[in-house]
C-alpha cells in the first residue's frame, strides 16, 4: 500500500535579504496511513518547515513530497486548495484563530469552505468543541479564551472536516499535563478508529507514549526514526 506521506530528498532554503538558511537538507520520510508519527528536535531544526511542506502550505525547492499519492507541488493552486480543504487538517504553532469569529465559527471554517450550510456547520463545530472540553464556550471569541483553550479550538478546527491527514505543530504546548493527555487521547482515538494519519511536532516528552514512531530531526536532517510500538 502507498504511504500516506512520502518525502524524497526534500530541500528547502529560505532566502531573506541575501542570507540563505537551509531549513530542510534532504529529507526522506515515509509515513504510513493510520500512523501517529511524532517529529522532535531542537528549536530551528526544521520541524515547522517540514510539516508546512507536507501540508502544502509551503513549496520546497527540491525533492518531492506526496500526500496520498498526490504531488502538491505540481498542482494548480485551486486544485491544491481543494485537496487541502478535503484531506488535511492543520494545527498551527501560533493557533491562527480568526479574532473576530467566536469558537464555533472558527471551527466551522473548514466545513463552510467545503460547502456546508452555516447552521449545520456550527452545529457540527459545537459537537467537536464538546470533544475537546469546550462545549460551554462556543460563543467566546479567541481573546476571551486562555492560551490552552485557544489551542483546543485550533485542534477542533483541524478535526471538524474529518481529514485523512492531521498535522499538528506543538498541539500540547499551552496545555497542562491532564488537558494535554486528554487532547492526545482524542487525537489518538481519531487516528486509531478512523484510520487517520497524524503528524505531530512536539517538545513535550509527556506525550511521547502516544506515538507509533518518533522521527528525530537535527539541522534540516532526519537523524533517527524510532519505533515506539
Ligand atoms: N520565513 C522564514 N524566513 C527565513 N528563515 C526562516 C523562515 N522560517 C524559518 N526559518 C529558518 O529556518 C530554520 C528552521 O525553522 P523552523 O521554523 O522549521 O524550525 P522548528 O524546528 O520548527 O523550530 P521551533 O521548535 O523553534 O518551532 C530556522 O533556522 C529558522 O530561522
Ligand atoms: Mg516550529
Amino acid at each position: 500500500m502507498n504511504p500516506a506521506v512520502r518525502c524524497q530528498n526534500v530541500i528547502k532554503v529560505y532566502d531573506t535579504g541575501g542570507q540563505k538558511v537551509t531549513a530542510l537538507n534532504g529529507i526522506n520520510l515515509d509515513i504510513a496511513a493510520g500512523e501517529l508519527m511524532m517529529l522532535v528536535g531542537p528549536s530551528g531544526c526544521g520541524k515547522t518547515t517540514l510539516i508546512s511542506v507536507i501540508a502544502g502550505i509551503l513549496d520546497q525547492d527540491e525533492g518531492s513530497c506526496e500526500v496520498f499519492g498526490e504531488n502538491l507541488l505540481n498542482m494548480r493552486s485551486r486544485d491544491k486548495l481543494n485537496f487541502r480543504a478535503h484531506n488535511i487538517g492543520f494545527v498551527f504553532q501560533a493557533f491562527n484563530l480568526l479574532p473576530s469569529l467566536n469558537a464555533a465559527e472558527n471551527v466551522s471554517v473548514p466545513l463552510i469552505i467545503n460547502g456546508m450550510k452555516r447552521v449545520e456547520a456550527e452545529r457540527k463545530a459545537i459537537t467537536v468543541l464538546e470533544h475537546v472540553g469546550l462545549g460551554e464556550r462556543w460563543t467566546s471569541l479567541p481573546s476571551q479564551l486562555s492560551g490552552g483553550q485557544q489551542q483546543r479550538v485550533a485542534i477542533a478546527r483541524a478535526l471538524v472536516h474529518s481529514p485523512r491527514l492531521i498535522v499538528c505543530d506543538e498541539p500540547t504546548s499551552a496545555l497542562d499535563h491532564e488537558t494535554g493527555r486528554n487532547v492526545m487521547t482524542l487525537l489518538k482515538d481519531v487516528a486509531m478508529h478512523k484510520d487517520r494519519t497524524l503528524v505531530i511536532v512536539t517538545h513535550d516528552a509527556r506525550i511521547f507514549d502516544f506515538a507509533d514512531r518518533i522521527a528525530e530531526m537535527d539541522d534540516g536532517h532526519i537523524i533517527k526514526v524510532k519505533d515506539s510500538r
